[in-house]
């Protein structure tokens, strides 16, 4: 870790309390004129310090900036040494993951953006992600899991960050088969899983959960501007950046070591804005309309035509 890496951590730490730049060097171990020059370098990062004289430096609460430093702090015991590698600005978090996973990524590691360039939808869309607006995440899973359960990696990711969301700010979010997050029915966070495999065995080696979620966005694209939304409204924003990307992290690790018992599938099927709903489905080049019914163990939905065909569907768009 480098100087300025500590000098944050304890930033962070004491987030709106001042410390004496005494104070963080006997801590670090540092002269105080590389703590004068760390401070200088997390200025120039963007990092919200205030230098009161007399009294030291100041993370302000305002600073909302995500740093792996802001984001452990916020991360269980069991999680704090995993690597988390976070990005001022990068194509797609996912390719990136991708990339590490040839490198020999480890299980949890985590890859963050303040903006992605080109950010990747499901279905070959795009997602748009601004600086310092939302959290563009990846996260790198080995699953060891059967294909069954493999499956219900993004079912499960979609009910970790609704909770991670609900812990963190209080508010409860819906969430609309198969993973996209609504709040006030704007979709305020899509899912993308990308699974590796390994050419010999073809068995899956890695996956990619890949996260986007809009938390102060103030404006998007004309194609997605009336269905699009963020989870704070402008003006009323929490600086939570850090916390909400632990917990999500917290979430999605601890929920995928107790897959098999599909616990997660009951808060899944409470928060979901289509039970009980008539439903539009595009498949085989024709629109379907039904009753989403239920959704089983495997995180399919079941539709019910008008006909009375049951009809189960495991993958898919649909609108409401
Ligand atoms: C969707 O709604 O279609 C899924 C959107 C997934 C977006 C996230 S942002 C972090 C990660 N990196 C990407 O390029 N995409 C995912």
């Amino acid at each position: 870790m480098s100087v300025k890496n500590d000098v944050l951590h304890m930033l962070e730490q004491n987030k709106g309390k001042s410390i004496s730049g005494q104070e963080l060097a006997e801590n670090l171990g540092v002269s105080r004129t590389a703590v004068w020059k760390a401070i200088n370098l997390l200025k120039e990062d963007g990092f919200l310090i205030e230098g009161i004289s007399n009294k030291g430096y100041s993370l302000a609460i305002s600073s909302d900036l995500l740093s792996s430093e802001g984001i452990r702090l916020y991360l269980k015991d069991e999680y704090k040494e995993l690597p988390v590698k976070v990005y001022k600005s990068i194509n797609s978090t996912n390719t990136e993951a991708k990339l590490m996973i040839m490198n020999n990524a480890v299980h949890g590691t985590v890859i963050l953006a303040e903006e992605q360039l080109s950010g990747k939808g499901r279905m070959g869309r795009g997602f748009y992600s601004p600086p310092e607006s939302g959290i563009y995440m990846s996260i790198i899973l080995k699953p060891k899991l059967n294909m069954n359960d493999s499956v219900l990696i993004t079912t499960a990711a979609a009910v970790a960050v609704s909770l991670a969301i609900e812990k963190t700010t209080g508010i409860v979010t819906q969430i609309k088969w198969v993973n996209d997050i609504y709040l006030n029915d704007k979709k305020i966070c899509g899912i993308l899983t990308e699974a590796v495999t390994d050419m010999e065995s073809g068995t899956i080696e890695s996956v990619v959960v890949g996260i986007g979620l809009n938390i102060k966005t103030e404006s998007f694209p004309v194609d997605i501007e009336n269905t699009a939304g963020s989870i704070f409204k402008i003006g009323e924003t929490k600086f939570i950046r850090n916390q909400l990307s632990a917990e999500i992290i917290n979430n999605v690790l601890s929920v995928l070591n107790d897959i098999s018992s599909r616990k997660f599938i009951e808060i899944y099927k409470e928060r979901s804005m289509i039970l009980g709903e008539r439903i539009r489905y595009f498949r085989d080049n024709q629109w379907f309309e039904g009753y989403a019914q239920d959704i089983d163990s495997n995180g399919a939905l079941i539709v019910f035509h008008d006909n009375g065909h049951k009809e189960i569907l495991n993958s898919g768009e649909i609108t409401v």
